[in-house]
């Protein structure tokens, strides 16, 4: 088992450890406690930021690797992906490492990391999550950092299919001038159906009541609607109301297939379909039917159950030339805007768990954190990714009962948990202590102390 993937004070002698607390002092600030009164917050760093080393590849936005290197951290970073035995190679001494679409974090390339803490998905994962959280390696991605891109895509694509814009561009691009007027609708006063009612769907449900639309929403839990849309009870009484139909909701085993043939009966005649969620959620010769019928209106898809894995000509769909149907190639959360958020919020997330343990948004790892440490000579904080068996509690209560643990939480996700607790008044060498016993435990995957 390794005892640390990030380098943390236990792995220093007592008399580092002292300089490097001595060190950390400055890095304090003031925080307003919730009575009034001041406290000084400590800044937990690990032993020394200047030996993290982070491997940044496929050209991360420029926001993550600035506010990594402003760590002090030894940051690398990478235009393109790696060939895997290049990965391999570089992998294998760093204790962090940030991805894009190309790179896959495979079983084999996880067993060469010998550091590795952490890992950042700046666009899509492909990372061996099960592989990765028995490593006691945690991933963060920022799944909501694009919604935004997505409400504005729609709110074009509602306009672009009630004008039909997509065939008289194509049509123009092939010499052919057809000016008509029949079938195309101003979107005012028309009804939006938005199903699920997340960060999409109402930032959504709000852009579209200000250019003059009735919103109505269906989500499968009870929700507080922002302006005035409506939630309504079942997903066909909104199919039969609305005159554009989006859909919003994540993949699950109860969305997958959402959209058949049945749904798309209800829905109103000439009306529009609209998914920018996931390609699995509406069944394809259903809608083409529908399409090619004059059922529908229009639709507009973004995503489909198979995604070519490349760019170039390799997209085959029953939809490519159905009438008035815009097809994108999975781009709905693609602008220089949501990659710059990523880029801030998969790195804040990186360096919280590097420096304060905090695994919060995880999504392979028990998510686990604690409020501020105080600024008191000798407090700790012990982060000990274990398995997740009975007795391990115990077995760590009985190593710090005389010590003075201020707070512990504790969280486990199927085979692996993680427990976090700040222990104040230890000595230089009750620290070294700590961390040999709780790292010689039976079930230790990785422990580090954070001071
Ligand atoms: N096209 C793109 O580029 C792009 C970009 C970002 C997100 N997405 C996709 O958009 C979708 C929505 O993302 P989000 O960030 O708004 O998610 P979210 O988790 O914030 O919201 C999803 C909503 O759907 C609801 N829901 C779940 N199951 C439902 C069901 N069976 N019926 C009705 N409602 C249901 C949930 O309660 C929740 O309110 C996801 O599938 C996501 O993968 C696509």
């Amino acid at each position: 088992m390794p005892s640390t993937n990030i380098p943390s004070t236990s792995a220093a002698i007592a008399p580092e450890l002292a300089a490097a607390a001595a060190a950390v002092a400055p890095t304090t600030r003031e925080r307003q406690g919730s009575f009034g009164g001041s406290t000084r917050v400590k800044v937990l760093k690990p032993f020394n930021t200047a030996n993290i080393k982070i491997l940044l590849l496929e050209n991360v936005n420029e926001t993550a690797v600035s506010a990594m290197r402003a760590q002090g951290y030894q940051v690398e970073t990478h235009a393109k992906a790696l060939a895997e035995d290049v990965l391999i190679e570089k992998i294998r001494d760093v204790h962090c490492v940030g991805i894009r679409s190309k790179t896959k974090l495979t079983k084999k390339v996880l067993d060469a990391a010998e550091k590795l803490g952490v890992i950042g998905c700046f666009c899509i994962n492909q990372v061996d999550l099960e592989v990765a959280a028995q490593k006691g390696i945690a991933v963060f991605n920022s799944p909501f950092s694009n919604s935004r891109s997505v409400a504005e895509l729609v709110i074009a694509e509602i306009v672009l299919l009630s004008r039909q814009l997509g065939d008289r561009n194509s049509e123009m691009h092939q010499g052919i001038w057809s000016k008509v007027s029949a079938n195309c609708f101003e979107i005012r006063g028309k009804t939006l159906g938005i199903v699920g009612y997340g960060h999409i769907g109402s930032q959504l449900s709000v852009l579209a009541e200000s250019m003059g639309m009735r919103v109505f929403f269906h989500d499968v839990v009870p929700l507080m609607p922002l302006g005035t849309s409506k939630q309504v009870n079942s997903l066909d009484e909104l199919l039969e109301m609305s005159d554009f139909v989006t859909l919003h909701v994540p993949e699950t085993e109860d969305t997958k297939n959402m959209i058949g043939e049945h749904e798309l009966n209800r829905m109103k005649q000439g009306s529009f379909l609209i998914n920018a969620s996931r390609g699995t959620i509406v069944q394809i010769p259903a809608l083409a039917k529908a399409l090619r019928s004059g059922h529908l209106g229009g639709a507009a898809v973004d995503v489909f159950p198979k995604e070519p894995a490349a760019n170039g000509k390799f997209f085959e769909s029953e939809l490519v030339g159905c009438p008035n149907t815009l097809l994108t190639p999975h781009i709905g959360g693609s602008t220089e805007e949501a990659q710059s958020m990523i880029g801030v919020e998969v790195s804040q997330a990186l360096i919280k768990f590097i420096n304060n343990g905090t695994s919060i948004g995880a999504v392979n790892f028990p998510e686990v954190d604690l409020r501020a440490i105080r600024d008191e000579e000798n407090s700790i904080r012990l982060c000990y990714t274990h398995m997740n068996v009975p007795g391990v509690l115990l077995r760590i209560t009985n190593i710090l009962a005389e010590h003075n643990v201020d707070k512990q939480f504790s969280d486990s996700k199927g085979k692996i948990a993680y427990l976090m607790a700040d222990i104040s008044d230890v000595t230089p060498e009750q620290i070294q202590e700590i961390y040999q016993r709780v790292s010689e435990t039976p079930t230790n995957i990785v422990t580090r102390v954070l001071y």
